[in-house]
């Protein structure tokens, strides 16, 4: 039900964090994985690794706010490997921490250049060639943010919000050719992008007890998630957005 063996699986942001726990169990479950982003020898770096464990793996620097390098890492991967079965969309940026009102216009359009348009871009750019086999998945990578209020990360939170209108357009859009497209909403998890949020002991104390489970996420606790998204065992999941935060919003 998990398996995916020969499956051709492009990750953006995949060097570390919530990415490379995606790329990572990828391949434990057989798939060739595309290592990416803005820095190519972290991309090789990852790579190596990935191949010195006996798994297969690409690297192909993007910066996912550039259509050019886009394009390039999807002729890439489609020069190399001939397809695209799953497509991780999970690199992102945050320019603004506070008050929306108090944020510049750069800010919101770099928000909306990285961490949208360039979804919307990416997944124009690789889903034809899945609807053409009648097989493949799109798994985005949200935020908590995106479904509730936040005073401080206003901005980001509308980005995410966009994405999940998106993943159900883009699964009406494309289900009558078998693509699946789901997002995944992470609570607050231990990578560098939400350091500042769990390496202050008074801020994750407070946010451990405020949550069921008592601790914050692992990148693995999302990772797990993309594999079932990208198998079988979510063959019948479209247009969905995943929780995956400990319980934090349920309360
Ligand atoms: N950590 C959390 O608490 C949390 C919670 C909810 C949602 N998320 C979401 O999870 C995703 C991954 O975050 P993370 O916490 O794993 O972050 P992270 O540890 O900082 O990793 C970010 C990854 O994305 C790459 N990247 C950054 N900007 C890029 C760009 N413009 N183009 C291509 N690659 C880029 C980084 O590599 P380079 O620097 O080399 O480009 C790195 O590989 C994001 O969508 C984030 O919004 C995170």
């Amino acid at each position: 039900m998990f398996d995916l063996t020969g499956k051709v699986a492009l990750i953006t942001g995949s060097t570390r964090g919530i990415g490379l726990a995606i790329a990572e169990n990828f391949a434990k479950q057989g798939a060739k994985v595309v290592i990416s982003s803005r820095k190519a020898e972290e991309c090789e770096k990852v790579t190596a690794r990935l191949q010195a464990a006996g798994h297969q793996a690409l690297s192909v620097p993007c910066d996912v706010g550039k259509h050019d390098q886009q394009k390039r890492l999807v002729e890439t991967v489609l020069a190399q490997w001939g397809r695209i079965d799953s497509l991780v969309c999970n690199a992102a940026t945050n320019t603004n921490f506070g008050p929306m009102g108090k944020a510049s216009d750069e800010a919101y359009d770099k928000i909306m250049s990285v961490n949208v348009k360039s979804v919307w871009q990416l997944t124009s750019l690789v889903i034809p060639q899945m609807a053409a086999r009648k097989d493949g998945t799109v798994i985005i990578v949200g935020s908590i943010a995106g479904l509730q209020g936040n005073p401080l990360l206003g901005l980001y939170g509308v980005g995410k919000a966009a994405l999940f209108s998106m993943v159900r357009n883009l699964a009406a859009e494309w289900g009558p050719s078998n693509i699946r497209v789901n997002a995944i909403a992470p609570g607050l998890v231990k990578t560098d992008f939400a350091k500042a949020l769990w390496e202050n002991d008074a801020l994750r104390a407070a946010r451990e007890a405020a949550t069921p489970l008592r601790r914050i996420g692992d990148p693995d606790d999302i990772g797990g998630i993309a594999v079932m998204l990208a198998a079988r065992a979510g063959a019948f999941m479209t247009g969905q957005v995943l929780v995956a935060d400990g319980g934090v919003t349920i309360i």
